[in-house]
């Protein structure tokens, strides 16, 4: 695992958890935690239970006893180390977005096809067993004919002005702001949930604190966006709106989606993450509105490798059913999804609507 910071510490927790909860082809053993600073490092390991700590990567890679590389490190760097660990012979999992740019995500995606490793990216909330189970009622027609998504991630960190500056301020490091962070999610559960191919799209961003102070004290511009919005017209007649911000006051992390069809309508919130709406026409008139199902009952999916029905879960069991797939995946090399044709994907509608918020036109996205 290179990085362990917050995903870091989010993927060794999946790493350490997974055999315990589900019945895997292999037993996987945290090996090798990778930084940049050898006491940083080392502490990481000793914490988050891995066997060794290293700076160098390429020796990491050389090794037989490393099988999976996981990359949980800013995003200007998934590119090199990916390609490197599928060089190596690697399978990769990666954190989202793919890459800083199409061009990038589009090396990346070629490379694996080449490499004929398993590759996959932690977009982990298309495993809350309740957005597992909306992707289900979706394609067994259960709101109709999609016609329509409403998506938006809102949080409030940068809300203050002093709040400082990091590597998610820099679009060297980051290439978009809360576009790339959160919208990146957004469109990865739009295209799990409904299957819609996007068109084309207009987008409107916004840098609301132009400066910040950076840990070390030194006051540095910001040059992404703080907020970020864009219309999007699909294949074949849907609409869809998307919102990122990380400048809501009081939206802590709130994803949500909600998709309107022929037949009824469908909304999952992260906030309420265990839960689904669901609204149907086919009740009676006066008895009509939206139901709240709770999915975390035997037949749900996910929920049986957890707990008795109704005990919930959290944020971290996300990682953990998105590492139990993959490595599922791996015997037989079954389709993982999302795959780096799937950050491809996310990243062409990425990049189409930051050029459209750039230059105030309508972009198509590239197929
Ligand atoms: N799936 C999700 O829900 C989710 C949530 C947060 C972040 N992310 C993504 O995860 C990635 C990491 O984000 P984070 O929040 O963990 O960031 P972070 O700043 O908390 O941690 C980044 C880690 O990478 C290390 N690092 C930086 N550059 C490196 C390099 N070149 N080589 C080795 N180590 C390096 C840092 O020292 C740190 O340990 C980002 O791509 C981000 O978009 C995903």
């Amino acid at each position: 695992m290179v990085g362990h910071a917050f995903m870091g510490r989010a993927h060794a927790n999946a790493f350490r958890q997974v055999g315990r909860f589900f019945d895997l082809p292999f037993e996987v053993t945290p090996r090798v935690v990778v930084g940049r600073d050898p006491d940083r490092a080392e502490a990481a390991r000793r914490q988050l239970g891995f066997l060794e700590s290293s700076v160098d990567l390429a020796a990491v890679l050389e090794r037989d006893d490393v099988s999976i590389v996981d990359v949980a490190t800013p995003n200007d760097s998934h590119a090199e180390i990916a390609i490197a660990a599928l060089k190596a012979g690697k399978h990769v999992l990666c954190e989202k977005p793919l890459a800083l740019n199409l061009a990038q995500a589009k090396r990346m995606a070629a490379l694996a096809k080449k490499a004929k490793m398993q590759v996959g990216l932690w977009h982990n909330y298309r495993r809350c067993p309740a957005a597992s189970l909306a992707q289900q009622m979706i394609k067994r027609g259960e709101i109709g004919k999609v016609r329509q998504v409403r998506a938006v991630y809102l949080q409030d960190w940068l809300s203050d002005a002093k709040a400082l500056g990091s590597w998610r301020t820099k679009q060297k490091v980051c290439g978009s702001g809360a576009h790339g962070d959160l919208n990146a999610h957004l469109i990865d559960m739009t295209h799990f949930l409904t299957g819609l191919r996007f068109a084309e799209v207009s987008g409107m961003e916004q840098t609301f604190v132009k400066r910040r102070r950076d840990a070390d004290g030194k006051s540095r511009s910001v040059d992404v966006d703080d907020a970020l919005a864009f219309l999007a017209r699909f294949e074949g007649g849907a609409i869809g709106t998307f919102e990122a911000t990380r400048m809501a006051p009081g939206r802590k992390n709130y994803n949500q989606i909600e998709v309107n069809g022929t037949e009824g309508s469908i909304r999952w919130n992260l906030e309420r993450m265990n839960e689904l709406e669901l609204f149907r026409f086919d009740a009676p008139r006066d008895g009509q509105g939206f139901r709240r199902i709770m999915c975390m009952d035997e037949p749900h999916p996910y929920a049986a490798n957890w707990w008795p029905d109704g005990h919930i879960l959290g944020y971290e069991h996300t990682f953990v059913n998105t590492l139990a797939d993959f490595l599922r995946s791996l015997r037989g090399r079954k389709v993982f999804s999302p795959n780096f044709d799937d950050g491809l994907r996310v990243q062409a509608v990425l990049d189409a609507a930051l050029k459209s918020a750039k230059t105030r036109r309508w972009v198509k996205v590239s197929s």
